[in-house]
């Protein structure tokens, strides 16, 4: 090749060719680019042998029954093959048999449900049928981090409210302690706003919204003509009791809510990729014509192992028994909390705990790696606990905008989705925390 002797306009070497296209600024608006907190606290960054209550995923497999359904779809032709867009029949009729129920109607499966690839797309989806460019989308935070970027990417700009935490000070705070300032939540909306995300139970808080506070979300959204994204992919982990109220059956709320759910979560199938929506058809409609462009459809075979799950969970009391292991998993960490003497929000949904880290102290001199510095302090806690004892969570801090860093700094997240052995064996090497506790006064 000959060689290059001048500079090309724009200042880069035309020798240099390992960026000669530049990329779409839609990227760092999304924060896509940023080093994530998922590849900060990635086990290969972190000891070989720290155990992983970071990331919310499960170390245990899905029901064999649905596996095996899986099997059997592999091995059959036509679920190898595109699947309609809707999703499969056998699917959408799966999903309105199990919830139809909850919704208090007869759910068309033409019209009103919609497969998604995980509820990610789905919303992702919804998000290109329904925003145009500036339009503003209302989340609370600590909210979860796909959002942003999919708000962002098609155009949208997110707008932060956030769930205000108990105070420190407060003894044996739950998850129902952390509350919508209702006259923030009201100021936060301009002419400009078009939707807001509701996510109950919350990832990460475990909050369970009350019917009392969906039904003054529900009054903004009449009021202000609001589309409401409900996510409700933990919609079978509640605990204590706790009721799941789904906003889109409180009066007038179907027409302008589309409710979100994951096989994922459900299942213990994350990686599974499959979701759904539920809605009017004036919102599964748009959103169907966008999903069908990006995805076109959802994997077929996999599809099929969840409506068969769903068929039988009822039989199984599938359900019923997966609540329970959860909340026996969670009170193993709860316990190991107890013992160490840290506060923690008692969470009543999803599969999260967050501890009060606010007290946990490290040297400022402590061998932090680059991409902890310069980030709130609960990136550096989250890092010290994760050499110093063995357990891997993840900074709550990631889950808020830059003006609100200071509320999740005090928090780390940590999963129980993990089988109780490993929960267990966490909460023992949590108790080596003890010797990083500031003294009490
Ligand atoms: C609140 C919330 N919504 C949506 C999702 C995405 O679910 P899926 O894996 O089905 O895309 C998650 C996954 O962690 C979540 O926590």
């Amino acid at each position: 090749m000959a060689s290059v002797k001048s500079d090309i306009p724009n200042g880069i070497k035309s020798s240099d060719r390992s960026a000669l296209i530049p990329f779409s600024s839609r990227l760092r608006e999304g924060r896509a680019l940023a080093q994530d907190v998922w590849s900060i606290f990635n086990a290969a960054n972190l000891p070989s042998d720290c155990i992983n209550l970071g990331q919310g995923y499960m170390n245990f497999a899905p029901p064999k029954w649905v596996t095996k359904a899986a099997e059997d779809a592999l091995n059959t032709v036509s679920p190898n093959h595109y699947s309609h867009p809707k999703g499969r029949p056998r699917l959408r009729q799966a999903i309105k048999d199990q919830y139809g129920a909850q919704f208090n109607r007869e759910l068309d499966i033409e019209t009103e449900i919609l497969i998604t690839s995980g509820a990610n797309e789905g919303q992702y989806s919804v998000f290109t049928a329904f925003l145009e460019a500036g339009d503003e989308v209302i989340m609370f935070e600590p909210f979860f981090d796909q959002y942003l970027p999919s708000v962002t990417f098609n155009g949208g700009k997110p707008v932060y409210v956030p769930l205000h935490p108990p105070p420190h000070s407060q003894a044996k705070p739950t998850s129902n302690d952390w509350k919508i300032d209702f006259d923030e939540l009201r100021h936060a909306i301009t002419p400009r706003t078009k939707m807001i995300i509701v996510n109950t139970p919350h990832n990460p808080v475990g909050k369970v919204f009350t019917r009392t506070e969906l039904e003054k979300i529900a009054a903004l959204a009449e009021e202000f003509n609001l589309l409401v994204m409900s996510d409700e992919v933990y919609d079978c982990l509640l605990y204590d009791n706790k009721e799941h109220v789904r906003i889109a059956t409180l009066p007038g709320m179907w027409d302008r809510t589309v409710t979100v759910g994951s096989a994922g979560k459900s299942f213990a199938a994350t990686g599974w990729r499959v979701g759904w929506l539920i809605g009017p058809p004036s919102i599964i409609t748009p959103t169907l014509a966008a999903s069908t462009r990006i995805v076109f459809c959802t994997n077929s075979p996999l599809q099929e192992a969840v409506a068969a799950g769903l068929e039988l969970v009822n039989q199984h009391k599938f359900f019923e028994t997966q609540v329970k292991e959860y909340q026996e998993r969670r009170d193993v960490l709860l316990e190991a909390f107890d013992r160490i003497g840290l506060q923690y929000t008692h969470p009543e949904g999803s599969y999260f705990v967050l501890l009060d880290i606010s007290d946990v102290v490290f040297p400022d001199d402590y061998p932090f790696p680059k991409s902890v510095q310069g980030r709130g302090r609960d990136f550096k806690a989250c890092w010290f606990i994760a050499m110093e004892v063995g357990v891997s969570s993840i900074p709550v801090s990631e889950f808020y905008c830059e003006e609100h860093t200071s509320i999740g700094e005090s928090y780390g997240r940590f999963a129980f989705c993990k089988d109780v052995d490993t929960l267990k064996a966490a909460g023992g090497r949590l108790q080596g925390l003890k010797k990083f506790m500031k003294a009490k006064p």
